[in-house]
């Protein structure tokens, strides 16, 4: 089971990640970063960001691989996953940004772009720490329910929930989101070494507590997490409002013994 921690607020969450990439790159300079986009990481991306600037920590040869690119936005859109990373990751953190991948959504190379983007995670010995928002629908990357739990990076068709979810974005315009996506299928996201989800707020409540209590169905993707034997599910109250287990993992995660990591 995956280890749940519940937390006051999406700062509080942001330095249990920080924490953990810290202690990461104390032993690996050139760990290999999982990164999602959207508004979940934000704050553990910019507590990150301060303990590098804080420690002055050399990022220069942290490599990172992004989980998902919309299909069809050039790549310098100011939405695409690409910029994206750029803004809220690459530039916060002093990557180099040739070290940091993301799928290629161009569709000249459509074919054949998510084989070789598992490719180029295998090369790089895989994702250590891998960061994953959830959809309302319980997807992970772009794996909209019903997606295969052993796939590979590949093409997603977008649920209409999604997009306008994503609509906010695209100034509140349905037309102008995407309706593809290329995304790390749910078994790329699986071979990473460390799973850190990470969900606030009241519309991420049925999606957690189907995934993290309910069976392993490709119908809530998330629910893959409980195949992996290193994940941490960080929500705050809005989002485990509907867990039944927890008081247990309240009790579980106070009585950790010092000595074990997340
Ligand atoms: C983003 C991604 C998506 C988001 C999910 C939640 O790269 O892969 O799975 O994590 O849609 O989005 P937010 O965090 O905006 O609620």
């Amino acid at each position: 089971m995956a280890e749940i921690i519940v937390v006051a607020n999406e700062d509080e969450a942001g330095e249990i990640y920080a924490q953990a990439v810290m202690k990461l790159l104390e032993k690996k300079p050139n760990a290999v970063l999982g990164l999602a986009t959207g508004s979940s990481p934000l704050k553990a991306y910019e507590h990150l960001a301060q303990h590098v600037h804080d420690k002055h920590l050399d990022m220069s040869q942290v490599r990172g691989f992004a989980l998902d690119e919309y299909v069809g936005l050039e790549p310098t859109h100011p939405q695409s996953y690409r910029s994206t990373i750029t803004r809220t990751v690459v530039e916060p953190l002093g990557m180099n940004p040739d070290l940091v991948h993301v799928p290629n959504g161009a569709a000249e190379t459509l074919a054949h772009a998510g084989a070789d983007y598992d490719r180029m995670i295998e090369e790089s010995g895989g994702v250590d720490i891998q960061i994953l928002g959830i959809g309302a629908d319980g997807h992970i990357g772009f794996n909209e329910p019903g997606s295969s739990l052993a796939s590979g990076t590949r093409i997603k068709t977008l649920t209409q929930q999604t997009r306008s979810d994503n609509a906010r974005f695209f100034d509140d315009d349905l037309d102008q989101v995407p309706r593809h996506a290329i995304t790390q299928g749910i078994g790329t996201i699986l071979r990473a070494k460390h799973l850190i989800l990470l969900a606030f707020g009241d519309n991420k409540a049925e999606a957690i507590a189907h995934s993290i209590e309910g069976g392993v169905s490709s119908f809530w993707p998330a629910s893959a997490l409980q195949l992996h034997s290193h994940a941490t599910v960080i929500v705050d109250e809005a989002a485990a409002s509907k867990l039944h287990n927890l008081n247990y993992y309240r009790w579980a995660y106070e009585n950790k013994p010092e000595w074990q990591e997340i």
